[in-house]
């Protein structure tokens, strides 16, 4: 039987990465960052200068991807790439190589690749929807934009990065309206993910919910 798989889909900036890492670590799971390969690509694509809509050329990138991931940090070749890949400039680019069915189809296998024993929690726009449809619990995060803004602001102020409140939020909206208008794999929930709205939420109890609703489901299926 395969791992068991949590998905935890949304907008940027609503907290997926931080909420799955700790709902992985909760549990002893693995952790997927999808959007980390989304911008490995995009990084990919800037060092080695090719345009955001070649899509044959993005493709055989997102093939040939050399990357590394040790702990919290990402290397790309043989360089640690982890704060770059942080930017809003590579953000903004990985949303738009993220459009191209030939660099999705292209990180499919990979990204199921992380489905090992005991089982795995991951992030992203899709992992409910496409990449692991079967998964046992999917969960739609969101928040307002003004609070995930706020959000993202404080979390590049921490890794040193300089940004601004008012551009931050156009970009999030940007990037958002395009994760959502795409053709392929948009941004939307799973008709079978719970939705939930961190707004006024701390972190903690974010995770306490879905660990709840991770046991109900477990009880259920041994019951
Ligand atoms: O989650 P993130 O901000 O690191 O993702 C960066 C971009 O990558 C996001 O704007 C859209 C794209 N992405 C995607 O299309 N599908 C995913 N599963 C994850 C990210």
């Amino acid at each position: 039987m395969s791992a068991p798989v949590i998905t935890v889909d949304g907008p940027s900036a609503s907290g997926k990465g931080t909420i799955a890492r700790n709902v992985a670590r909760a549990l002893g799971f693995h952790c997927l960052d999808s959007g980390a390969l989304y911008r490995l690509v995009a990084l990919a694509s800037l060092h080695a200068r090719v345009p955001a809509d070649d899509e044959e050329r993005l493709g055989v990138l997102a093939c040939e991807l050399s990357a590394r991931f040790a702990g919290e940090s990402i290397f790309l070749e043989d360089h640690e790439v982890t704060k770059e890949l942080a930017t809003e400039a590579c953000g903004s680019r990985a949303s738009e190589v993220a459009k191209l069915p030939k660099v999705r189809e292209a990180l499919l296998a990979r990204q199921r690749a992380f489905r090992r024993a005991p089982g795995l929690v991951a992030d992203g726009r899709d992992m409910g929807s496409v990449v692991f449809p079967d998964a046992a619990l999917k969960v739609f995060l969101t928040a307002s934009a003004a609070v995930r803004a706020e959000r993202r602001y404080n979390q590049l102020k921490q890794k040193g990065i300089d940004a601004t409140l008012p551009s931050l939020f156009r970009e999030l909206e940007a990037r958002d309206a395009r994760d959502a208008a795409r053709a392929v794999s948009p941004l939307v929930p799973a008709p079978d993910a719970v939705q939930l709205d961190s707004s006024d939420l701390t972190i903690d109890e974010v995770v306490s919910r879905i660990l709840g609703w991770w046991r109900e489901r477990a009880d259920g299926v041994r019951a």
